[in-house]
């Protein structure tokens, strides 16, 4: 292999302008409707504690490995996951067919951003049904008449949809690099703030211990072989990897930066926020008798209550959803940019082109999604409704074999001097304990879920 070739290999869409625009674009593609409305709704239908135990081993012991997996070859590649895969894969093992995987990653992120900006259509109705007070003193069943009618409307969802896309595709065409380092520093922050003072409403609530219990008090009894699947689709959707978002983004990342200590502080900060919004959400529920296994609904159903019932609630309210709204709009365009950059980089698109392109595609399929919540809702095949079935199959399957391959590729098919040079040249104590765990510890537990959903093991 010609390393000076790969040394001289650079970004075709300009670099992070440091280690922090990095952990910063990195977040912002984290931190997003994963923390705050999957999350609490997965942990709810899955019984809590022990989900949520299993949940925090995956995303540390498997998420972690594969998100440094990602980042590595997207650096040492350069370019879209289907051009970088290729590349490794010639250069480590005269192979070009990895190029599969990085495919395989671009349709997951097609079908991933086609519900994920439905939902986020919705927080941007949730602004408006804010700021118009339609939460002030409401009881559960004005909350929950609020979004029944709201998804019940396909026209209404469909729209919001639209104007998601729209954001979001404005943005990929301006390129990723501006504006967005600038505005996670703002969003994060203010958005942890927030639930922090939840966090202090959530715990007069009268219920919280009660929360605390349930998220926290691991009945292993309770845990089915598709819990445990859930748990590591979840793992893998929050931390962003397994579909080559992360690979894009390493993409952009400067040569001496470490990945490591980005990596890390990006998946403490993503499971922090997490696991705040869902001691802010259970205590609620359980507070106002709902169930917290009611599924997609869940966070629009509860956090409202709350809000209802606080001094300036209707404010808090609408800036909670305005600041959610952002954090999807800032994970959404880390779904949608490998597919952008493979359009420009192989099919000589300009960036805005691919990015109507893409954009278009997901924006049609998103129809699927919002029918799915209005009058397809009573449509069942194989996992159920339509939303069902693509948040199953993207988030249940196609992230974890993603993932698999990705981090078999780095563990066994790069070779050692390749790791280590993007890792930790000095390849210490740290590197070998990921090597280790990139080699056998997630692909052999990747496996054992996925055999185990299946029934084989
Ligand atoms: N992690 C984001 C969230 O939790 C969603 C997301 C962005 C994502 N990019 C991704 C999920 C890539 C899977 C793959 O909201």
């Amino acid at each position: 292999m010609n390393q000076s070739a790969v040394e001289r290999r650079r970004s075709l869409h300009g670099e992070w302008t440091s280690r922090l625009g990095f952990i910063l674009a990195l977040a912002g593609s984290a931190v997003g409707l994963g923390n705050i409305w999957r999350f609490p709704y997965l942990a709810g239908e899955n019984g809590g504690g022990a989900f949520v135990l299993v949940y925090l081993l995956f995303v540390f012991g498997i998420g972690l490995p594969i998100m440094l997996a990602e980042v590595l070859i997207g650096r040492r590649g350069r370019r879209n996951p289907v051009t970088t895969m290729q590349l490794l894969g010639e250069e480590e093992a005269g192979s070009s067919g990895w190029r599969v995987v990085g495919g395989l990653g671009v349709v997951t992120g097609f079908l991933i951003l086609s519900f994920y900006s439905v939902i986020a259509g919705w927080t941007l109705a949730y602004i408006i049904e804010s700021a118009s007070g339609a939460f002030t003193d409401a009881g559960a069943e004005t909350v929950g008449a609020v979004f029944n009618s709201l998804v019940g409307n396909e026209l209404v969802t469909g729209a919001w949809h639209t104007l998601f896309m729209v954001l979001t595709v404005g943005v990929v065409v301006l390129g990723v690099e501006q504006g967005l380092e600038r505005a996670v520093r703002i969003i994060m922050p203010a958005l942890i703030a927030l639930l922090l003072v939840l966090l202090g409403y959530s715990m007069t609530s009268g219920s919280f211990l009660e929360g605390v219990e349930f998220l926290f008090e691991p009945r292993f009894d309770e845990l089915s072989a598709n819990a445990i699947l859930d748990a590591l689709g979840q793992a893998f959707f929050t931390l962003s990897v397994g579909m080559g978002a992360v690979m894009t983004y390493g993409a952009y990342l400067p040569e001496n930066e470490s990945i490591p200590r980005s990596c890390f502080a990006v998946a403490a900060v993503d499971t922090s926020v997490a696991l705040l919004a869902g001691l802010v959400i259970f205590p609620i529920v359980f507070a106002n008798g709902l169930d917290p296994a009611s599924g997609p609904g869940l966070v629009f159903q509860s956090l409202p209550l709350a809000f209802g019932q606080m001094p300036g609630g209707a404010f808090v309210a609408t800036l909670f959803f305005v600041l959610l709204t952002f954090a999807a709009w800032t994970s959404a365009i880390s779904l949608m940019e490998p597919a952008v950059a493979y359009f420009m980089e192989t099919r000589g698109f300009d960036r805005p082109r691919a990015a109507l392109l893409v954009g278009g595609t997901i924006w049609l399929l998103g129809f699927l999604t919002v029918m799915s919540f209005g009058a397809w809702s009573e449509a069942r095949f194989w996992k159920g409704t339509w939303f069902d079935n693509i948040d199953f199959l993207s988030n249940n399957v196609f992230l974890p074999l993603g993932g698999l391959a990705i981090v078999v590729f780095a563990g066994w098919i790069m070779a050692h001097n390749s790791t280590a040079d993007e890792l930790d040249p000095q390849a210490g104590r740290g590197y070998r304990v990921w090597r280790w765990t990139a080699r056998y510890v997630a692909p052999v537990a990747v496996a054992l879920v996925l055999l185990n959903a299946v029934g084989i093991f």
